[in-house]
């Protein structure tokens, strides 16, 4: 058999954290739920960028929440990152897809780092934990993980998936119709405000208690709303480092604002799936050089033609 390529070593290594390969489920946000919405942009993001999403009309959304770990069975009341994936489509078919998660930076610089890292957490087969003293040589050599590992295990579980803020970790560049560019990272802030649970209480509303939260807030008229803040890069500021936050400092513009009014089925069925893809971006936006940014591209479409039960094949459109 071909040696993996980096991609599919992440993927493998992500299995072996969290089981195995589960056919048919994604490597790693395995555990989720779809919705529907509508996202409107503000006036101040249609100056900034031309792209169809930020142009002012309302756009359809299509949303997954998920738990970040790769079972499909985990715990709600978990310390990890939860996900927020938003694919917004435009009436002539344009695309373009904003993954957020809890932490608001990631936990390395490169996927070369982040493969040493998750090789680190790879159960041992004999005690079924992992090797405590390499996760502990890594994390010593690379300080930059800190932010991220303190922004998951070292905080208590949300609440709830509307009680979340949001973030991009990743730069993108706004490119507006005479070509200026400014470079942001993208947050989503919920309406409901911030809420996390003590340990025992997130315990103790069950295993699937996000969940039946959002089935609560969506039944009859209800509805949950984020507004999209793009966050201002000023100069010097990092725009290739996922795990650098920029100071809160920098000056915020409101962009626009996604409510969500029903949770709907699983539309991945027979021939059909649905990939977030952070790197597509219609015109109007474009990538920073963030290597991790670069990567994900790759890995998500290694784990989407598995749960999709074909070989693997270019990026799915
Ligand atoms: C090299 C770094 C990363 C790797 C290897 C990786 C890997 C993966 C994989 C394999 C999936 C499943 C994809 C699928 O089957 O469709 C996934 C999903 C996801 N990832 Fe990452 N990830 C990385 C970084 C990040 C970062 C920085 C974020 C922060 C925004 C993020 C947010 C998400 C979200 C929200 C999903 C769920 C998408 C959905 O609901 O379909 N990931 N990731």
């Amino acid at each position: 058999m071909a040696e993996k390529d980096l991609y599919e070593q992440l993927v493998a290594a992500a299995d072996d954290i969290y089981g195995g390969a589960r056919p048919g489920t994604r490597a790693l946000h395995a555990k989720g739920a779809w919705c529907e919405g509508t996202f409107t942009a503000t006036p101040e993001a249609a100056a900034l960028s031309s792209a169809f999403h930020f142009g002012g009309h309302p756009v359809e959304a299509l949303v997954r929440f998920s738990n970040a770990q790769g079972d499909p069975e985990a715990d709600d009341a978990e310390r990890e990152s939860r996900g927020l994936a938003v694919k917004l489509r435009g009436p002539g078919g344009e695309e373009a897809d904003i993954l957020a998660t809890i932490t608001p930076a990631f936990v390395a610089r490169t996927p070369e780092d982040f493969l040493e890292l998750l090789d680190a957490r790879r159960p041992d087969p004999e005690t079924g934990q992992p090797d405590f003293e390499r996760l502990g040589a890594y994390l010593g050599a690379h300080p930059e993980a800190q932010t991220a590992v303190q922004g998951t295990v070292g905080l208590p579980p949300i609440a709830s998936f509307a009680t979340a803020v949001f973030y991009s970790p990743h730069t993108f560049h706004l490119v507006g119709s005479e070509g200026e560019r400014t470079a942001v990272r993208l947050r989503w802030i919920p309406d409901a405000g911030e809420e996390r649970l003590a340990d025992d209480e997130a315990k103790a509303r069950g295993r699937d208690y996000l969940y039946d939260d959002l089935d609560r807030r969506l039944d009859g008229d209800g509805t949950i709303g984020f507004e999209l803040r793009f966050q201002l890069a000023a100069d010097g500021d990092p725009l290739d480092d996922p795990t650098a936050l920029w100071p809160d400092e920098r000056e915020f513009v409101s962009a626009g604002r996604l409510e969500i009014g029903s949770r709907i089925d699983d539309p991945e069925r027979d021939d059909h799936i649905d990939v977030f893809d952070p790197l597509r971006l219609p015109d109007g936006v474009e990538p920073s050089d963030d290597p991790i940014l670069h990567a994900r591209r790759q890995a998500y479409s290694v784990s989407a033609y598995r749960r999709w039960g074909r070989e693997r094949g270019p990026v799915p459109e």
